[in-house]
């Protein structure tokens, strides 16, 4: 060996085109046929912003390039036939309005389906085979990649096209309705308007997204699974927004966007554990993602770094939405810091297991991405998935 340290290459990100050809060939063996369509939507991961976008806040993910991917044809008949890798081929009867039911992962189908059929849509029989290159139940929203892409598809059997906004929030309403998560607008949107070089600024108060350049070559993000997935996650979630939902209530305002530090600080203790916690994220996370798209925007790094720490900080302490290897990982980035290239580090998505987002200097990307994993692995005797990802294009037909 050379005597330079060399460090392990990121993993490459499957090309759609991959992704087609792997589902092409599940598809030809289970329907023994040709695929006509091919749809791909992206999952996301989300650099500031979290738990505010159920709280009329600000949210700044982007798509990433992990995709779900699904080869289809019409079949002539009136049911659909649908594959994913690992998962037994599940048929349904498309005469009949869609509701919630068995296995559970077909439950976001089903949901698209019926946000179809409620706009008037009578949806044409077709096979279809999924795969997939977001890591499940790693918290970059597989569930809303997986909602879009039928989207898509169902776009594409219909030749209509639905407004982009239109498409997240049917998408959205499935998870809301067949998955039974009280989700806010943040993943699908990411999924559905996520382009190449752009985040997508979400004022969730007036549900308009902003594409905002992110195209500095010596930045990189990285993402961390933590491979763990603790199951406090569904009660959790729920449990988190109504704690919003009693804070605002108590404070007698209707939007968060109205609400201050001081206007916490004067409700704190009529509010009481842990609904005041709950409170000063929101307002605290508000204000840091306005900081931190205004310290992008003017490539202050010094001002980003401090602004995720606090994020996760926050997080943790007060809406109580980590756990410990979240902790780790972040931890270890910080230990890294500024002088080994990190610029940033904190959890990313819903929590309780999960992803951590890294931003870093490119030219120390692998280098970082290492000692996350070795740290890691040294810590919890878990092997952390770690890749790196530039902002992606959203929901399409290939
Ligand atoms: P996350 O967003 O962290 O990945 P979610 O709980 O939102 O996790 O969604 C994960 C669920 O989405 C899975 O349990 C499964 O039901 C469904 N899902 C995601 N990807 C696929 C896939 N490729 N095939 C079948 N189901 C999938
Ligand atoms: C996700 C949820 C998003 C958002 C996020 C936390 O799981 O789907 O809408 O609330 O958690 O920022």
């Amino acid at each position: 060996t050379s005597g330079f340290p060399h460090f392990m290459a990121l993993p490459i990100n499957p090309p759609l085109a991959d992704l087609a050809s792997d589902a092409d060939a599940a598809f030809r063996q289970q329907f023994d046929a040709d695929p006509t369509l091919h749809a791909a939507a992206p999952g996301r991961v989300n650099l500031i912003g979290e738990h505010i976008d159920y709280c009329d806040g600000f949210v700044l993910p982007f798509a990433i390039e992990r995709y779900i991917v699904i080869s289809a044809r019409a079949n002539g008949s009136q049911e659909a036939h649908i594959g994913s890798t690992g998962q037994e081929v599940v048929t349904l009867d498309l005469t009949k309005r869609k509701e919630p039911g068995q296995p559970k992962w077909a439950n976001y189908i089903r949901g698209v389906i019926r946000g179809f059929q409620d706009r008037g849509h009578h949806i044409p029989g077709f096979d279809a085979w999924i795969v997939s290159s977001v890591p499940l139940g790693a918290g970059l929203s597989s569930s809303a990649a997986l909602e879009c892409a039928v989207a898509t598809l169902l776009e594409g059997l219909l030749d209509t096209v639905l407004d982009t906004k239109e498409k997240a929030l049917l998408a959205q309403k499935a998870e809301h309705d067949f998955a039974g998560v009280p989700c806010g607008i943040m993943d699908q949107f990411a999924s559905a308007f996520g382009q190449p070089n752009r985040l997508v600024l979400i004022d969730c108060q007036t549900g308009e997204p902003e594409l905002v350049p992110f195209e500095n070559p010596d930045l990189t993000v990285l993402i961390a699974n933590t491979m763990v997935h603790h199951e406090l996650s569904d009660g959790g979630y729920a449990a988190r927004r109504k704690n919003t939902e009693d804070g605002l209530a108590q404070i007698g305002k209707s939007s968060w966007r109205d609400v201050t530090a001081a206007d916490v600080e004067a409700h704190w203790d009529a509010m009481g554990e842990p609904v005041n916690r709950r409170a000063r994220h929101v307002v605290g996370e508000i204000a840091r993602t306005i900081g931190a798209a205004k310290a992008l925007e003017k490539n202050d790094f010094e001002a980003l770094g401090p602004l995720m720490a606090a994020s996760h900080d926050s997080l943790r302490d007060d809406f109580e939405v980590s756990c410990k290897e979240l902790d780790i990982m972040v931890e270890i980035a910080r230990s890294i810091g500024r002088a080994g290239g990190v610029i940033g580090a904190r959890m990313t998505g819903g929590g309780f297991g999960g992803s951590t987002v890294t931003l870093c200097e490119s030219g120390r990307a692998s280098e970082i991405a290492e000692t996350l994993a070795t740290e890691y692995a040294k810590a919890t005797g878990i092997q952390a998935e770690i890749f790196a990802s530039r902002p992606s294009r959203g929901a399409h037909l290939l």
